[in-house]
């Protein structure tokens, strides 16, 4: 997509067997493209709507008018439960990340290799359930384990782009993959109607509502099932945000382990900057950051390397035009945010690591919107707050606690990404050590 976006220009058109789709890269074209209200439609093929009971209910799939309600709710309510509050959420993330460092001490100081594929799932899954549910699982819970076993299972299924499933989607019902994803949401559905009815049945639950599925279990019964309170638009909440939550930020600090690991200087001054604003003794805080532009740099320089969701799937709401082209309505729209960030003419040396981009001649951080892992607007990421929270609580107590390092006997892994619906890294191990006090 990238190299087609590179000849054809920022609005590209392309026949993927019966479907056409409009690829939309470059960032003033992406920018544009996300400020406009008649690209908020998000595209969900029909296969995918399994997920959904047939329905564009929800909020990542959702159509407009469900999608706006249920949205403003979550923003809402998610609050109460720490969900964008910073100490309450902090104080959560800290909790899993404790279990992750001792579930890691064990192997640290021996020449074993940790292997780094889905080891951050269990404590990141676990920080968005107990945001939505009320209650945490410890890491070796086997129900959790059920989770990220059918999350895994969908996220690795299908790619965005170039998939039987998404170009010839009649012919989705002839495909073992379909009748796999259809095994998946069967079960991830009787998993979400067991936390419903447990909270149903729990008698304060209206009186000390404890989760965001509590407030939305009221507020169906108090609505008595309308268009947007219901169980299946509940169900599919949920459902979002384990996919959208449960992938994305443990992809991305798999895919830092990697680019530390091959550039040992960076993770030294990374590790520097640490022990100099935080110490060894007391814990990192999200306050911390500001003090800290070498591991904004270096977070910013992940985000942008690693774009975990290159193509962000949108729909047109009605006819429109763009760049001098005319796009109908129900056209469906890729925004490829992999191709803002890798623009040789704005970065110079995209395929390069290399957090000092994004620090000035002072060395203070420089943003810019060019750098839009979350996308920008009003159906932009859901969960970036939290996301951004994650990254640098996780990032900073690992490299506090521990050195990370390749085995020299070994090939370097590569920085390759597995494609699917988000890039995830390629299996790789490494060994940690514990850091020496200074
Ligand atoms: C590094 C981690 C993450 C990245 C890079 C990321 C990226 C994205 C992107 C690019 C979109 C599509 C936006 C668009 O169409 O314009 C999106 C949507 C979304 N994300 Fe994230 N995300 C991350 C983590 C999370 C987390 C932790 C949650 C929730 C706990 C979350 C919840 C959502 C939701 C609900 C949507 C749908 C928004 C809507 O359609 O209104 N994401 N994310």
């Amino acid at each position: 997509m990238h190299l087609l976006a590179k000849k054809y220009g920022d609005v590209i058109s392309l026949q993927m067997g019966l479907q056409n789709m409009v690829v939309i890269g470059g960032y003033e074209t992406v920018k544009a493209v996300v400020l406009r209200d008649e690209f908020l439609g998000r595209y969900s093929p029909p296969w995918l709507k399994k997920r959904t009971f047939d329905k564009d209910i929800g909020i990542l799939f959702g159509d407009v008018p469900i999608w706006k309600d249920t949205r403003r709710f979550a923003v809402k309510n998610l609050r109460e439960f720490g969900f964008g509050k910073k100490q309450t959420m902090e104080s959560l993330i800290q909790d899993e990340i404790s279990d992750f460092i001792r579930s890691l001490e064990d192997r640290v100081n021996t020449s074993e290799l940790v292997q780094m594929k889905g080891i951050f799932d269990p404590p990141l899954i676990n920080s968005v359930f107990s945001m939505l549910c009320g209650f945490r699982f410890e890491q070796n819970d086997p129900e959790l384990h059920r989770l990220l076993h059918l999350l895994h299972g969908f996220f690795t299924g299908v790619k965005t782009a170039g998939d039987i499933l998404m170009a010839y989607p009649f012919l989705a019902a002839i495909t073992p993959t379909y009748h796999r994803q259809l095994r998946l949401h069967r079960e991830m559905h009787a998993y979400i109607r067991k936390i419903i009815s447990d909270a149903r049945a729990r008698k304060d639950r209206i009186t000390e509502p404890r989760s965001f599925v509590d407030v939305f279990v009221n507020t169906i019964e108090s609505s008595g099932q309308d268009m947007t309170f219901n169980d299946e638009n509940l169900i599919a909440v949920i459902y979002d945000f384990f996919m959208a939550g449960g992938e994305t930020t443990p992809s991305i600090l798999e895919f830092l382990i990697l680019y530390l690991i091959l550039n040992p200087e960076i993770q030294r001054k990374l590790s520097e900057e640490i022990d100099s604003v935080v110490g060894q003794d007391r814990w990192p805080s999200y306050e911390d950051r500001n003090n800290m532009p070498y591991t904004e740099a270096v977070l910013s320089e992940i985000l942008r390397v690693a774009t975990v969701l290159p193509l962000a799937p949108r729909t047109t709401t009605e006819d429109t035009t763009l760049n001098g082209f005319n796009i109908p309505k129900k056209s469906i729209i890729l925004l490829n945010l992999y191709d803002v960030h890798m623009d040789p003419a704005f970065w110079g040396d995209p395929e390069v690591f290399r957090p000092e981009r994004f620090l000035d001649e002072d060395r203070n951080v420089c943003n810019t919107e060019r750098l839009m892992p979350f996308s920008l607007g009003r159906r932009s990421c859901l969960g970036e707050t939290m996301a951004r929270m994650n990254l640098f609580l996780f990032t900073t107590k690992v490299f506090q606690q521990f050195s990370v390092q390749v085995d020299p006997s070994l090939p370097k892994p590569s920085t390759e990404p597995l494609v699917g619906i988000t890039m995830g890294a390629q299996p790789f191990g490494v060994i940690f050590t514990k850091r020496p006090r200074v």
